[in-house]
């Protein structure tokens, strides 16, 4: 989806933070096999396990922050290209590059409106020529960022662009050659062509979810992830039981009680108690049921109905693949957050499964 609405760029694809929480071993041997050669990374030690996971292959590592100045030595030895935001950073840059033999690959980062990361609009032209001008040093790209890509409102994200696009072309009427340029996160990508430029860094469109208020290719997508359990005990309960922490829920009826060895230190928020529904059997022929009470820590609850003949061992989606009413956005929307913090949240201990 995202080759089909950038067909023309590369693509840089985020697999910080364990590549949105799905595993970052799995998803970037897929990325590879897909021919993403671009890998977008949060912290050093993650570009040293990407490097570590695909020795040998001819791969392009982005730290998507600022490094430390104890860092620099790794990021040297791992080849991993950086952002530059400042003069000072450059000068830290330089010196460590220096009698390193080695060359820095870097990344002109402007703020162009994210107000994060980034050199002033007007301290563009002159960083970009002392960094072209560096020993040591290679400019690699220029970028920006767009914080409202997302939002209804295009006005101000067309700006950006525009502002960027200005820099650009006034760097190569200077001679300098910007190298790479690139600016779209996923919603950039979906929604401004003209963001494109020569790469597009995408996150959470190629995890499955739609970035926003999204019409159009880049609304299609499917979620990635699913998380799926099973029942580890089953009981009947009469009607007036209450349930677990607080007793916030008590049955209306007499009935089937599930318990489902997910909880809050998997990922699963407790915010979300209650508003859930969980695909109850094996798919095709599951069940939707309501998750009920608190959830705990290492469990959770789901009401199966007085009826209900499943047992310990039945498998359960909570969300994803084979739960047509949850996903990792239901979750967030019930507990006012945004998918990227749902799968992000997954914990170490639930196993990834390429399926
Ligand atoms: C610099 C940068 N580029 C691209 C992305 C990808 O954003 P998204 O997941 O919204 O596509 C991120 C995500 O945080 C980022 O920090």
């Amino acid at each position: 989806m995202v080759r089909q609405c950038a067909p023309n760029a590369d693509i840089c694809l985020a697999v910080k933070a364990n590549a949105y929480g799905h595993g970052y071993e799995l998803l970037t041997a897929l990325a590879y096999d897909f021919g993403i050669r671009w890998f977008g990374v949060a912290t050093v030690q993650e570009g040293i396990n990407l490097r570590k996971l695909l020795p040998g292959k001819n791969i392009n590592i982005i730290l998507y922050g600022i490094p430390q100045a104890f860092e620099y030595p790794a990021i040297l030895d791992h080849q991993l290209e950086i952002f530059i935001a400042s003069e000072q950073q450059r000068q830290l840059a330089m010196t460590a590059a220096s009698g390193s033999g080695k060359i820095l690959h870097t990344h002109l980062k402007i703020d162009t409106g994210m107000g994060r990361i980034g050199c002033q609009p007007d301290e563009a032209l002159a960083l970009a020529g002392n960094l072209a001008s560096s020993p040591g040093i290679a400019l690699r790209g220029v970028c920006t960022h767009l914080p409202l890509s997302d939002s209804e409102n295009t006005d101000y994200t067309s700006n950006q662009i525009t502002r960027f696009a200005d820099l650009v072309a006034a760097m190569r009427g200077q001679g300098i050659n910007p190298g790479i340029v690139h600016c779209a996160n996923s919603a950039g990508l979906s929604r401004f062509p003209e963001s494109h430029f020569d790469m597009v860094r995408p996150g959470i469109m190629a995890y499955g979810y739609n970035p926003g208020v999204l019409h159009g290719p880049g609304s299609q997508v499917r979620p990635v992830m699913a998380l799926q359990s099973t029942i580890s005990f089953v009981k009947s309960i009469p009607q007036g039981t209450p349930v677990s922490y607080g007793h916030r829920w008590i049955s209306m009826r007499d009935t089937r009680l599930a318990t489902i060895p997910v909880g809050y230190a998997d990922g699963l928020l407790r915010l979300a108690s209650g508003a859930l529904q969980f695909a109850v059997g094996q798919a095709p022929n599951t069940r939707l049921c309501p998750q009920v009470g608190t959830i705990c820590m290492d469990q959770c609850l789901v009401d199966l109905g007085p009826d209900a003949r499943e047992t310990a061992g039945t498998a359960v989606t909570i969300f994803g693949h084979g739960n047509a009413a949850t996903t990792a956005m239901t979750i967030a929307q019930a507990a006012s957050t945004i998918p990227y913090e749902i799968t992000c949240g997954i914990a170490e201990r639930v196993p990834r499964i390429l399926q």
